[in-house]
């Protein structure tokens, strides 16, 4: 107490205090607490007028009605109302004569981009490129057919799913339980030769036997695949799973059996015709064979 005698400056107290140490008096500025004072207010006001206060199922709505996803909604009906007669002419385009119609194909990209990103992306990559399993989408190798009416039943239907009966289907069997350990060696040997790299060069005669009797009546005799049942083309250097020895080795022995939705039920047939043509278009374009 004695202290505040000498210094002017020193606030007030309020005589409370705890092992000598004391509590200042420091009132709030006036204008802090009107604030203060008025946000109580605007925040009652607003609570009122919008949605605030979380209740069992939702907030409450607030008497001005607003509501975001109202407006998102509102926002897509109108861009769909835009978009109708041009979505109805996709879905009924002749899909090859699509990118001959500059409007129509300017529409299919952008709108085939926007499917691409929302939906086949994160098996795809966002850059169409692919991965282990998932394939490249850019590059001209195709395993099901690149001109737009294959691609556009591969992403219709899908591929080995269960819930399309129309979805593209092969299976390659597990040769690990068909083949010996050492005709396997072989035959991943003669198929790393036809990309111009065999591990064992000594192996190759043989393995090109073992692929005759195996492999050639999906792969073909000269190992270039076959688009009719989604059997790769092997002589590319092109892989969907590896052309490394011990990737090549796991393929052959114990199968692949790459799995794609159906999205026929999922897309609408102008999205499933736009995401075709977007698709088609960063390929190589693959032309339809008369
Ligand atoms: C859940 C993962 C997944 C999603 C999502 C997906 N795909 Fe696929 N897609 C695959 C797989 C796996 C394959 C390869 C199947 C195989 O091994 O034959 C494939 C194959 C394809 C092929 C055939 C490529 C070829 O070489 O013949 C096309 C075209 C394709 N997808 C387009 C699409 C489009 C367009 C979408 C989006 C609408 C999409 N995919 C969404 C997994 C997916
Ligand atoms: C019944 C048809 C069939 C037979 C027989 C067959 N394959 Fe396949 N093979 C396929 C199919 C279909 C795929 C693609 C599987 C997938 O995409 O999931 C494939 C994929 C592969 C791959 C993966 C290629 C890559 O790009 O990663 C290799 C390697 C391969 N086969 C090698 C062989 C060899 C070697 C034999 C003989 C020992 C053989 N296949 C026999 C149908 C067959």
């Amino acid at each position: 107490m004695s202290n505040k005698h000498h210094n002017n400056k020193d606030p007030e107290t309020t005589g409370h205090s705890w092992d000598g140490i004391e509590e200042f008096n420091n009132p709030l500025p006036r204008w802090w607490l009107w604030v203060f004072y008025l946000c109580i207010i605007w925040g009652i006001g607003y609570s009122i007028a919008y949605p605030a206060w979380p209740m069992l199922t939702k907030a409450t709505p607030g008497i001005l009605g607003f509501s975001t996803r109202a407006d998102v909604a509102k926002e897509i009906a109108a861009v769909d109302a835009e978009n109708a007669a041009i979505n109805a002419q996709l879905a009924s385009a002749d899909l090859t004569q699509i990118s001959a119609n500059a409007e129509l194909n300017g529409y299919a990209k952008n709108a085939g981009g926007a499917v691409f990103r929302t939906w086949c992306a994160q098996c795809h990559g966002s850059g169409a490129a692919g991965a282990k399993g998932y394939p490249n989408l850019l590059d001209n190798d195709w395993l099901w057919g690149g001109d737009i009416e294959a691609i556009h039943t591969t992403i219709k239907h899908g591929i080995r799913n269960t819930e399309d009966e129309d979805a593209r289907f092969s299976q390659m069997p597990a040769f690990g339980e068909i083949l010996e350990p050492a005709e396997i060696e072989q035959v991943v040997n003669y198929v790393m030769s036809l990309s111009g790299d065999a591990q064992d060069p000594s192996q190759v005669a043989a393995g090109a036997t073992v692929f005759a009797d195996n492999c050639a009546a999906c792969h073909a005799e000269d190992g270039t695949g076959d688009r009719t049942q989604g059997a790769p083309n092997l002589t590319d250097a092109i892989w969907l799973f590896g052309g490394d020895y011990a990737t090549l080795t796991e393929t052959v022995t114990n199968s692949r059996y790459g799995v794609m939705p159906s999205w026929q039920t999922r897309l609408s047939d102008a999205e499933i015709a736009a995401v075709a043509a977007y698709v088609h278009q960063l390929g190589g374009g693959e032309a339809t064979p008369e």
